[in-house]
């Protein structure tokens, strides 16, 4: 017999609350099960046609959506290469990690990154894309290129204010967003807010395995493509609207991520977008009712820009949360997200994303709590109960992002 252990991590379900990928629900486990089909068939076609029909709304688009088998990486790269030439001016926001590496893959295609620096505690400034776009009097800038959701910080921008920055100074630079960590999760519109480029990926608010890359495009981002870009093959646009038009893709689809897609989408459908994006409000209010008590700090400097699908917490003291993040994965088999790049061990996040209900929550913050006690954390007891109460009240408060 093994030894007893404090705390068992050997039966019941693992916590993978970390901001993505998130907890695959059930019926998306057994669709994604099922025998993988002729991708070049009617049953395909028709599975095919579905996704189309269904993926609009979550981006709030009437125009195409294109799904590759990818991660968001692959996203990223599709929307830089089908729209850019090397050479190009690119305005981009250092909001944190993922910015960040965006930017750098914007580099290595040789675009001309203009690089607005951050703290990693706010969104983007629109009165400085505003300006950045007012003193291009040259229309030199091609792109203006924004993360919806930082997952590195847990800072959501906001990206009318940005649009509207946008249209302000009269500029006609295409609006690249992406929204790996908030589309299905936080109110999100393509067609309104005049996005050209939408980047998204599987494995967060669509509660799938990692895996599916899509982009969201408008005319004028096609019309780009078609004058131009970067030679590309794999990721190229056209030749995929063309295939998809009869439900076929060029290459092997990732079938049965395909099937998992269906079924998630049809439970979107069925909660509801504004059912969604309200849920998650009301458990990122009662995370953030947890952390204060707990005496702790949010990285988010700005509550407007709370995000709705995870809570970054700073550590006490200034580090030491990757040794916190231990204690809880080997105590109570939680999984919470570590701090990156220039955050590394000095926060850990707690992702409440995707297929998520209120008990989720209570378990994930006791267990936090119990990490904070068990790892001996400087802290005040009793968050999870002042999160519970809110539950409680069944109150639907938080801000919902856009409205
Ligand atoms: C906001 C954001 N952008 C881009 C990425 C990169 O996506 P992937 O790791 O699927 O390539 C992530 C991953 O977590 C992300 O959160």
């Amino acid at each position: 017999m093994a030894p007893h252990t404090i705390g068992s991590t050997r039966s019941g379900r693992h916590f993978l609350q970390i901001p993505g990928p998130t907890n695959v629900p059930d019926r998306v486990l057994r669709a994604l099960a099922r025998p993988t089909i002729d991708h070049r068939g009617p049953e395909f076609a028709k599975l095919a046609r579905e996704i189309a029909d269904d993926l609009g709304p979550v981006f709030s688009t009437k125009g195409p959506v294109i799904v590759f088998p990818s991660s968001g990486t692959g996203a990223w790269e599709a929307a830089l290469a089908n729209t850019l030439r090397p050479g190009d001016k690119v305005l981009m926001f250092e909001t944190g990690q993922f910015a960040s590496l965006w930017k750098s893959m914007a580099e290595r295609f040789g675009l001309a990154v203009d690089f607005v620096p951050g703290d990693w505690r706010r969104g983007v400034d629109p009165a400085v894309v505003a300006s950045k776009l007012a003193d291009d009097r040259g229309r030199a800038i091609r792109a203006v290129a924004v993360v919806h959701n930082e997952t590195s910080t847990g800072v959501t921008s906001r990206i009318p204010l940005v649009r509207k920055a946008i249209d302000d100074a009269g500029h006609d630079a295409l609006f690249l967003v992406d929204t790996i960590s908030s589309l299905g999760s936080i109110d999100y519109r393509h067609d309104e807010w005049g996005v050209d480029v939408t980047v998204a990926c599987s494995q967060k608010g669509l509660m799938l395995p990692p895996g599916l890359g899509f982009n969201a495009v408008s005319e004028k981002a096609r019309a780009a493509g078609k004058k131009g870009g970067m030679p590309r093959y794999y990721w190229d646009w056209e030749e995929m609207l063309k295939h998809n038009a009869n439900g076929f893709f060029p290459y092997t689809p990732s079938t049965n991520l395909l099937y998992g897609l269906h079924e998630a989408l049809a439970m979107i459908r069925e909660e509801g977008l504004p059912s969604v994006f309200a849920r998650h409000a009301r458990h990122a209010e009662a995370t953030r009712r947890a952390v204060r008590a707990w005496g702790l700090e949010i990285l988010c400097a700005v509550p407007e820009e709370y995000s709705n699908v995870l809570t970054t917490v700073m550590m006490p003291g200034g580090r030491g949360a990757d040794a916190f993040r231990k204690v809880v994965l080997e105590r109570f088999d939680m999984s919470l997200g570590t701090g990156l790049g220039k955050v590394a061990d000095k926060v850990f996040r707690i992702g409440h994303l995707g297929d998520f209900n209120d008990l989720t929550l209570a378990g994930t913050l006791a267990g936090v709590e119990m990490g904070l006690a068990a790892a001996g954390v400087r802290h005040a007891p009793g968050g999870t109960l002042r999160a519970m109460e809110y539950l409680a009240e069944g109150r639907s408060t938080g801000s919902i992002h856009g409205r």
